[in-house]
């Protein structure tokens, strides 16, 4: 149960637009079963119990792992699991949907307007952040979702409780307000995503650390006895080895406190105000917060200064010799220029305050720590902040734009300093000045706290953290950056993704979705609610190119009749009837390579050359132009392509184009899991047998009048016939009716409509159109096949509607279906006739027929894609 959380990983998904190379992880590491690895998002508890297998990325060169993640079944199906955590299942799917909006904000500035003009408090805009849409959302949703749980255990004064005063005052406002002022805080730790260590460290040194020992390990008893203790009365540190914990320090010694927990230092979310990256604190775990220094605790009129007109000093600095920075700026600064003005100790005459708000710019070099509560002082105070710290990573940087408010000086620079500020026009200078007083608000401590003030930017960057989102912060970057289009369909696919599997957590039989048309209900799905909304979804979103390269008879079309027949049904459709095509490449998801196997075969194939030569080179002409031509086959080398075949040797055409056979998707009758069919990837396209008798072939009789009990006919191809003839075809029993040839004047639909079970044993390949045969003509199928996947499994409860018979087992099969009971055959009987909707062919595709669940099986394939872009060089 450890897979949920994993911030360390570079493998996580990182908003998957980040940068390429970034942008592929995802899910690979998922089921990493090793401490705290795997993404965190996801359908919670691993392949075997998750409603959707997660997505994998085909087009990175696969690993065995990953291969054999890929031969599980993405599933709908809600397998039962003891250690199934249903609870932690629900949080993560919310945050998963959560990620997907933030992710589909950044991507378009438009996407949250409606909802933006709806914040009547505050609407974040304006140069200061790095993204104010993306940062709006992620905060909107922080205020409707997050959930934090304080332990209650500790006493006070080292737990529950710091001063407000002086320069660490925020552990003290910080442990007040989440213990008592806030609705994030809930009271039952299931609900919660986030877990609080109420420990103050400053409380801890000021009341054991002995100044005269100075022996820190009481710090190290304190935290880790106090981990230990809540890591036995409750399990959600074991879950998640603190990954989904936080504390929070403004000592200097926070760091150092959380050292002696490993799981704590490297895991759990550390909110620090000494931030310092030389000592591990790592920014897409750890959140960086503000040092802010009230003298007395009180809190009103912190801010205000002089308009800049009104400033006389260029800059100003009082403090002292503290730490490696403040040397070199004291050397060459201190008491030395009317302009700069620092002081290692401010004359009497001189308010520190004044000081402040008279000053174009405030100094504000790292003293012992990184962080200097000079900062908020300045902020405070209007005057743009120089920052001069190395390794600190500032407050809330994941969503401001600190240089669009501060400078930032290397410590190299200090002898420039004067030059560096004066070289600042006055314009640019008015701007930073007004875009501090817009960031004040921020930074603002009130009590009881306001909303987008430093106590709910501090929720809001452990917020992020626990989203795992933080990573973005590269690229929610206001450098201007043209995200293409490819990135938003992806954050499309994600978004479609999350509500899927949200869905799919309803454990209900019965669609929960509304549709006029049709409502899945019932145990023929496999979770009718998630096929449900993975339907509509598709029906929103699913964009399909269809490749216009290629003449006919080889390309565009295939066979409408005889058993290839779903190859020719499926090309008309997906060319003529298609609702999903687009003539915009662009905006496709998946791309159609519409190459018939069966007209190559009749035209190219030179009998008795089993190599089939000449096929092998029409498919590799064919993706050679297509890839000459487009960008997208190399793009994702061809894991958003499929290609469509219905003949026994779709598969060995496939394997020509090493990446059409082990990428792309490939929808066939022969879906052989002995020749590389893998159902991860690949989708069962079911046999048909198209003539004029298929209107005839549904209906049939009602369960009572059907007189056979089991029947079939056809030509003894593949060895399981040949077992099933040998056993059942010379046989004297009238129940159980094996045929090569139908006695003269007897006809095969009317067998099928008076028969209970309708035998569908494999032939040359292990497809057979006997299976939708059987299903138009309400006879319970009975496959007897070695290595098949049934069409569209993924959504279809096979089990409850067909019975499966092991090869080794037809010599029982009379005893098997008589052992049937009446009541359950019946049953059985009235899901085929319900599933049968699922099967039709329509002149004019209908929502629910065969073709759109064909596309909706390649639909849930491409799901599962994620595709690098080559293109993004920018
Ligand atoms: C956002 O909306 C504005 C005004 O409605 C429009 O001018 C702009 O082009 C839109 N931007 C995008 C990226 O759609
Ligand atoms: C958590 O793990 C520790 C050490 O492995 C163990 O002693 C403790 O009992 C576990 N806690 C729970 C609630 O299982
Ligand atoms: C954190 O993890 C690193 C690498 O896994 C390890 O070397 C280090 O000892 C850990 N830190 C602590 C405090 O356990
Ligand atoms: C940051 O950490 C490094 C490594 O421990 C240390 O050398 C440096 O002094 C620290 N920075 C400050 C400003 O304390
Ligand atoms: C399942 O959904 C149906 C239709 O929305 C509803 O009437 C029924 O109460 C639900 N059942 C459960 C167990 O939630
Ligand atoms: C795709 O890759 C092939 C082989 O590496 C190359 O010949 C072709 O030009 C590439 N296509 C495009 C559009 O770049
Ligand atoms: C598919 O991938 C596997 C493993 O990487 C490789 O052994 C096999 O040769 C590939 N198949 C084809 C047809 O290239
Ligand atoms: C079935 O009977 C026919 C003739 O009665 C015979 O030729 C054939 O070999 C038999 N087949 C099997 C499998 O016994
Ligand atoms: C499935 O593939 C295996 C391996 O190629 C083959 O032995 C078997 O006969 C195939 N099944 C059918 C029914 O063709
Ligand atoms: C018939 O069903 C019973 C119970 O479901 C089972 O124990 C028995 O093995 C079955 N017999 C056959 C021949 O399948």
């Amino acid at each position: 149960m450890k897979q949920y959380f994993n911030r360390k990983n570079d493998n996580t998904i990182l908003f998957s637009l980040v940068s390429a190379s970034l942008a592929i992880v995802c899910f690979v590491a998922v089921f990493k079963d090793s401490k705290g690895f795997s993404s965190f998002s996801l359908s919670a508890a691993g392949p075997a119990s998750s409603p959707w297998r997660p997505w994998t990325t085909r087009n990175l060169e696969t690993t065995p792992g990953e291969i054999r993640k890929q031969k599980q079944l993405i599933n709908l199906e809600n397998k039962k699991q003891k250690q199934k955590d249903e609870k932690l299942e629900k949080v993560e799917a919310g945050l998963e949907r959560a990620r997907a909006l933030i992710r589909e904000a950044v991507l378009n500035p438009n996407y949250s307007s409606s909802s933006s003009s709806e914040d009547k408090d505050y609407v974040p805009h304006g140069d200061i952040y790095r993204n104010a849409h993306a940062f709006h959302w992620s905060y909107l949703l922080m205020e409707k979702l997050f959930k934090i749980f304080v332990y209650e255990e500790g006493e006070p004064p080292l737990f529950h409780y710091a001063l407000c005063k002086n320069i660490y005052s925020m552990e003290g406002f910080f442990l007040s307000f989440i213990e008592t002022k806030t609705k994030f805080r809930i009271r039952n730790p299931e609900e919660a995503h986030v877990y609080f260590l109420p420990f103050s460290v400053v409380m801890i040194i000021e009341h054991l650390f002995d100044p005269i020992i100075r022996d820190k390990a009481v710090l190290q008893h304190t935290v880790s006895d106090y981990v230990r203790i809540i890591s036995h009365k409750y399990r959600y540190w074991n879950r998640s080895l603190g990954t989904d914990h936080f504390m929070l320090s403004c000592h200097d010694w926070g760091p150092l406190a959380t050292w002696y927990v490993p799981e704590l230092y490297n895991n759990s979310i550390r909110a620090l105000c000494n931030a310092n990256t030389s000592e591990h604190f790592n920014p897409k775990k750890d959140a960086p917060i503000p040092e802010i220094n009230l003298v007395t605790g009180e809190i009103k009129s912190l801010t205000g200064g002089l308009p800049p007109s009104r400033r006389t000093i260029l800059a100003f600095f009082a403090g002292r010799l503290h730490g490696e920075i403040r040397p070199v700026l004291l050397q060459h600064w201190k008491e030395k220029d009317k302009d700069v003005q620092v002081y290692e100790n401010l004359p009497q005459e001189l308010s520190y305050q004044e000081m402040l708000k008279k000053s174009k710019f405030c100094i504000c070099p790292s003293g012992y720590e990184v962080a200097s509560p000079r900062i908020v002082e300045a902020i405070y105070a209007e005057c743009v902040p120089v920052l001069i710290s190395q390794h600190y990573v500032l407050p809330f940087s994941d969503v401001l734009d600190w240089d669009s408010f501060s400078i930032q000086v290397p410590v190299s620079e200090i002898p420039n300093l004067k030059k560096i500020l004066m070289g600042i026009p006055e314009d640019q200078y008015v701007r930073m000045y007004e875009r501090v007083k817009m960031v004040q608000r921020h930074f603002v401590v009130n009590n009881p706290p306001l909303r987008y003030d430093v106590f709910h930017m501090i929720l809001h960057s452990i917020w992020l953290r626990r989203l795992n989102e933080l990573k973005q912060a590269p690229q929610v970057d206001k450098v201007v950056r043209r995200y293409s289009k490819l990135e938003k369909l992806e954050a499309g696919l994600a978004r479609a993704r999350s509500s899927i599997r949200e869905a799919a957590l309803i454990r209900n039989s019965t669609s929960t979705h509304r549709d006029s048309d049709y409502v899945p209900r019932g145990s023929i799905y496999t979770n009718a609610n998630a096929f449900h909304r993975s339907y509509l979804e598709m029906e929103k979103l699913f964009k399909i190119y269809v490749y216009e390269e290629g003449e006919l008879p080889l390309f565009h079309d295939g066979p409408c009749k005889n058993i290839y027949s779903s190859e020719g049904s499926l090309f008309r459709d997906l060319e003529f009837y298609n609702i999903y095509r687009t003539k915009d490449s662009d905006e496709a998801l998946v791309f159609f390579l519409p190459f018939s196997v069966v007209k190559l075969v009749e035209y190219l194939y030179v009998p008795g050359d089993y190599r089939i030569p000449g096929i092998g080179r029409a498919v590799v002409d064919y993706i050679n132009t297509v890839s000459t031509k487009y960008p997208f086959w190399n793009r994702s080398l061809g894991a958003d392509h499929f290609m469509l075949a219905c003949h026994d040797w779709g598969p060995r055409t496939s394997k020509f184009v090493p990446n059409l056979f082990n990428k792309s998707i490939r929808v066939l009758c022969n879906a052989n899991t002995s020749e590389g069919f893998n159902p991860g990837k690949d989708v069962t396209l079911p046999g048909l047998y198209l003539t004029e008798k298929l209107g005839g072939l549904l209906g049939g009789l009602s369960p009572s009048h059907r007189s056979i009990l089991a029947f079939f006919a056809g030509g003894e191809h593949g060895h399981i016939r040949s077992v099933l003839f040998q056993h059942w075809k010379n046989s004297t029993d009238r129940d159980i009716q094996v045929h090569k040839y139908l006695p003269a004047g007897v006809s095969y639909n009317s067998m099928m409509q008076k028969s209970k079970f309708c035998l569908c044993p494999s032939g040359y390949e292990v497809g057979s159109p006997r299976i939708v045969e059987a299903i138009y003509a309400g006879c319970v199928p009975v496959i007897i096949k070695d290595g098949y996947v049934p069409p569209f499994s993924d959504v279809l409860n096979w089990k409850t509607f067909s019975v499966k018979v092991e090869v080794k087992e037809i010599p029982n099969l009379k005893n098997i279906l008589m052992n049937i009971s009446q009541r359950q055959y019946l049953r059985m009987q009235r899901r085929v006739k319900q599933v049968q909707r699922h099967f039709l062919v329509n002149e004019t595709p209908k929502r629910f027929d065969i073709f759109h669940m064909t596309v909706h099986s390649i639909w849930l394939r491409r799901l599962n894609v994620q595709i690098k872009d080559f293109d993004d060089q920018s």
